[in-house]
């Protein structure tokens, strides 16, 4: 066993997306503003089958494995093999160019097949000596036979992520037979609070090119129902859109846009939490 200095050396030497508990003291210097969903906004996970999808470091795998899973895996591909470095810079280059990148360079010249981007959750797993399983496969794409199906499907942080949402969300469906908890960006818009809309970002949202489409709690509901879950849960209460949100948001996401599509007096944004219920 490390002792907690090794411990500690071995994981600041890695980069963390999650801030995960290790043991002895030490926990990882994760970049994530979150976690959003803690275990009061889960379902009950004793016993039950869980798939993590986009599970990074794995921060929710383990989290569903000490809450009692039967059995987790944690599916992720893209910052698994991405070289994020590179990406960065691109990325950077396109800003500066006032163009947007081109997205297929993430599996082709970015790529990196031997997924340095999963060191972390490797060694997370080891030092927790867990049984989740790690799946490297694009939910989007991949063949859903090879995977199966799970009692609780955990899909957090992704959404916005997605080109086609709702064929997407189709797909979580089908590989759910309990309830799948997903979280993801959603705007609040004063006197619309009924309304299923759906911002389109069109590739850039809050500095990150990857994110696509934000919902109102109706329009992500209306998503869900539409991809033949019956039945949504919010776990969280959108804000009220005040001029104090928009401040709020401002320093949150330094340097934040002062004008530009999330620049609106009636609009807040935040992490809209619902369980879909097959
Ligand atoms: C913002 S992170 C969220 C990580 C974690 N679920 C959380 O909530 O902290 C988005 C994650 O989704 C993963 N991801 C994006 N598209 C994916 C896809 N098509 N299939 C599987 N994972 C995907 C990314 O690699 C990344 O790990």
């Amino acid at each position: 066993m490390l002792s907690a200095d090794e411990l500690r050396a071995r994981a600041d030497a890695l980069g963390w997306f999650h801030r995960i508990d290790l043991g002895q003291g030490v926990v990882t210097n994760g970049l994530s503003s979150g976690p959003y969903v803690g275990p009061d906004k889960l379902p009950e996970l004793a016993g039950k089958s869980v798939l993590d999808i986009g599970a990074w470091d794995g921060y929710y795998s383990f989290q569903a494995e000490r809450l009692g899973a039967r059995r987790v895996v944690a599916l992720d591909h893209y910052v698994w093999g991405v070289d994020m470095a590179a990406r960065q810079q691109y990325w950077a280059e396109c800003a500066a160019a006032g163009v947007l990148p081109d997205h297929s360079k993430d599996t082709t010249e970015f790529w990196r097949p031997e997924l340095p981007g999963r060191a972390a959750f490797d060694f997370a797993k080891e030092v927790l000596s867990s049984r989740v399983e790690p799946v490297v496969a694009d939910f989007a794409t991949m063949d859903l036979e090879d995977i199966g199906t799970f009692d609780v499907v955990l899909y957090l942080g992704v959404l916005y992520h997605m080109k086609e949402p709702l064929t997407v969300l189709e797909r979580l469906r089908r590989v759910t037979t309990e309830v799948a908890v997903v979280e993801t960006q959603a705007v609040a818009i004063a006197g619309m609070e009924r309304h299923n809309l759906v911002q389109f970002f069109g590739g850039e949202f809050i500095g990150d090119y990857g994110n696509w489409y934000v919902p109102t709690l109706a329009g992500l509901t209306q998503w869900l129902l539409a991809a033949g879950f019956s039945r949504v849960v919010p776990q969280v209460d959108p804000p009220v859109p005040t001029p104090s949100w928009r401040a709020r948001l401002r320093r949150r996401l330094r340097p934040a846009p002062s004008t530009g599509p999330t620049d609106h007096p009636n609009f807040a944004y935040y992490r809209a939490v619902v369980h879909a219920f097959v």
